[in-house]
């Protein structure tokens, strides 16, 4: 999408991704270990596979740009087992009925439909629990730990990504306008991706005014990520997402691109990440990790 892609050298981006990927990985063996074991299975299966962890980074990259020094990175892993949780349901039959994702087969193909469904049900309050956790461990005051799984749980439910994952599959094949496509959208994805920057700012003990900048930056980011996950459904290869490419319009969703065309789906894309940085820019955060991870969101490959 957009060529460039500013600095900082994504190399922070790979050191933190590394760190939740091990925070996921013990969260893993923890479920394996406590889970019936075809559950525990899938559930490390689910949270082994190669994912870019953006919202896990977020949460890192948020908490250190509002002066946090701790390790969160038990905190991202916490979210990024809720978004794991919502790819194994996205890719089942009775949903988007996936056979791929993140380059290899789907956890139902591997471990069948109920199992799947159990397994992506046990990830929810596995998150909740590494949230807590993770909140006691920074030392954070009881009324802020409380909050932190809150707002969590809160992006994950009905008013959130569940909410808007019914709505997307209600609309298929049906036409939204534009207030509607973005309501499905900035439900289904962006509230937990808005929640992963909330989560850093809040592990970080940031003031009323330093969280109302933040959420602004990650409301936007959450909306221009989707977009960017429609274009690529067009613009990518199977083999470049690691998922199933073009399957949208085989399943008449509503996208960006059905409604506003490629380019307009684009062009509003690199519009929210501007807007993102300037959002954190008037709240007086200067973080070019999270200006770099704004426009990784819409310029990605995959
Ligand atoms: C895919 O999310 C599902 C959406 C909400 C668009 P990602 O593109 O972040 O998937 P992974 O985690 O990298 O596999
Ligand atoms: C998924 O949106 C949003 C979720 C909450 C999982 P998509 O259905 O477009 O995600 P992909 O393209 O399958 O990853
Ligand atoms: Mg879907
Ligand atoms: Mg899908
Ligand atoms: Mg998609």
């Amino acid at each position: 999408m957009v060529a460039a892609v500013a600095s900082p050298s994504p190399m922070s981006f790979d050191t933190e991704r590394d760190a939740v990927g091990r925070a996921l990985a013990a969260l893993g063996a923890h479920a394996d270990r406590c889970l019936e074991p075809r559950v525990g299975a899938a559930v490390r299966y689910a949270l082994s596979g190669a994912g870019k962890r953006l919202r896990g980074v977020l949460v890192v990259a948020a908490y250190r740009a509002v002066g946090g020094r701790s390790d969160v990175s038990a905190l991202g892993a916490a979210v990024e087992a809720v978004h794991a949780y919502s790819l194994v349901h996205d890719d089942l039959p009775c949903m988007d009925d996936d056979d791929v994702r993140r380059g290899r087969p789907t956890v139902h193909r591997v471990h069948g439909v109920r199992t799947a469904a159990a397994a992506g049900l046990a990830m929810v309050p596995l998150a909740a629990r590494a949230a807590a956790d993770a909140a006691r461990s920074l030392g954070l005051d009881v009324g802020v730990q409380s909050e932190i799984v809150r707002v969590l749980m809160q992006a994950s439910g009905a008013g959130g990504m569940i909410g808007g994952q019914l709505l997307d599959l209600q609309a298929e094949g049906l036409v939204l306008d534009a207030a509607g496509l973005e309501r499905v959208h900035r439900l289904k994805t962006g509230a937990l991706i808005g929640a992963a920057v909330r989560l850093g700012g809040l592990a970080a003990n940031a003031p009323a005014s330093t969280m109302a900048a933040l959420a602004g930056y990650g409301d936007a980011v959450g909306l221009a990520f989707q977009i960017a996950d429609d274009v690529l459904d067009i613009t990518a290869t199977t083999s470049q997402l690691g998922k199933t490419a073009g399957k949208d319009v085989a399943h008449g969703k509503n996208t960006y691109p059905s409604v506003f065309g490629l380019d307009g789906a684009r062009a509003r894309a690199i519009a929210l990440a501007d807007h993102a940085c300037d959002a954190l820019r008037a709240g007086g955060i200067q973080s070019a990790e999270l200006e770099y991870l704004a426009r990784y969101a819409v310029a990605r490959p995959s």
